[in-house]
């Protein structure tokens, strides 16, 4: 699935290390796939895999295979076709959609174009009155989960953004600027369409007299730092049907979602973009699923790459994967086609992993396919 080094090719430089980059030293975004090596798959062989089914049941509704695509902001920025080409995509290939709060496209524009699970993806604004708004168009326009993010009360310390000047407004050095005009798909269409407007946001800020530019400060003025667990309850009272909540890590965490009456967790560091030096979301599973038991699902959410980490993150306690920079990559190099195709090729890669590990069915991955850990890289 090597949509990276294409998206790296097709974006100005400002825009790829947006995606691709991470807080701090990075750690968290190396770990978060790295952690996958510890753990070994043990084939059991001889078990007719003629028929390998991917289905399951994850937020109420039956998926094509157990994965959900993370709630990224602006699409915009990595490709002219925006939120909704990725959302059919998804919907082609019966994966859960997630929109972000902070996307280009709007609530109900993304609802029209997805026939399939989604999930709308909240922040906790100062104003409580959007977020009230957010709530009943995502009710109204079909979207049948909520996923409120609790990882970031303030943006992680995203150096290569810094270096780029990929910050807002923008502060392009010179060698940013000039792959600008070295990327001319890209550039060609921003001249076409240059509305990079958070869709869902754009009216409050008309509200106040604020122009394009000043979005992103308003959204930063806007997050809301004194958040508890009484503001999710809250939140999750509002919701009548699924609702996740995304960003959490420790056993502790995870008691409390439950005993607010969360429906899942997606288990996450933001992609290592929040804290660095948090734990990668698959080493969290196991003993957040002993606190819990049955009571929520959980879903690993960060470095998820390859079908057989789909598989250990199942085998190990999770009920699904997500993940964010794939599609994005796949997004930027190619469009809906882009996405559409990367699904293809992770669904064979996954159908193909279960046959030569001999299961048939997505229940039948539990403890017993692994073969221990090996001991953890000393990094
Ligand atoms: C460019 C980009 C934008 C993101 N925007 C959001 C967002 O608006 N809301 C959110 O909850 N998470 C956001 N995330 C985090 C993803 O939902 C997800 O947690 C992360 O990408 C998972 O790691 P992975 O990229 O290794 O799969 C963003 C991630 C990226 C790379």
């Amino acid at each position: 699935m090597d949509f990276r080094p294409l998206a790296r090719r097709r974006l100005p430089a400002p825009l790829f290390h947006y995606i691709d980059g991470g807080a701090d030293d990075e750690w968290s975004l190396r770990n978060n796939t790295r952690a996958f090596e510890n753990h070994q798959l043990m084939p059991n062989q001889l078990q007719d895999v003629s028929q390998i089914d991917l289905r399951t049941q994850v937020l109420g509704t039956e998926l094509a295979m157990p994965l959900v695509l993370s709630p990224t902001g602006m699409n915009r920025l990595f490709h002219h076709e925006r939120e909704p080409a990725v959302a059919r995509a998804a919907a082609r290939a019966g994966v859960c959609y997630s929109l972000s709060t902070l996307g280009n496209s709007s609530i109900e524009e993304v609802a029209a174009a997805c026939d399939g699970p989604k999930m709308f993806q909240i922040y906790i604004f100062k104003d409580r009155g959007l977020t009230r708004e957010f709530v009943v168009r995502a009710r109204e326009s079909g979207y049948q989960t909520l996923c409120l993010t609790v990882d970031t009360p303030l943006a992680g310390n995203r150096e290569r953004d810094l270096r780029t000047g990929m910050i807002m407004p923008p502060k392009f050095t010179l060698a940013g600027l000039a792959s600008f005009l070295m990327s001319p798909h890209w550039s060609w269409h921003y001249l076409l369409d240059h509305d990079f407007r958070m869709a869902n946001v754009a009216h409050r800020v008309d509200a106040l007299g604020a122009g394009a530019m000043s979005l992103i400060d308003y959204v930063n003025s806007q997050f809301d730092r004194a958040l508890t667990w009484d503001d999710a309850a809250w939140l999750s009272e509002q919701w009548p049907g699924p609702f996740v909540i995304k960003g959490l890590q420790s056993p502790g965490d995870a008691r409390r979602a439950a005993e607010i009456g969360a429906s899942a967790i997606m288990v996450s560091n933001h992609g290592g973009r929040q804290l660095d030096s948090a734990p990668a979301p698959i080493d969290c599973i196991a003993p957040m699923r002993d606190a819990v038991g049955d009571q929520l699902e959980l879903i690993v959410d960060g470095g998820v790459r390859r079908a057989t980490h789909i598989v250990k993150a199942l085998a190990l306690g999770a009920n699904a994967c997500s993940f964010g920079r794939p599609y994005l990559y796949a997004l930027a190099a190619g469009g809906e086609r882009g996405v559409e195709r990367m699904l293809e090729l992770l669904r064979s890669e996954l159908t193909r992993t279960m046959a030569l590990l001999g299961c048939r069915s997505i229940a039948e991955l539990d403890e017993r396919v692994l073969a221990g850990n090996t001991p953890s890289d000393k990094i």
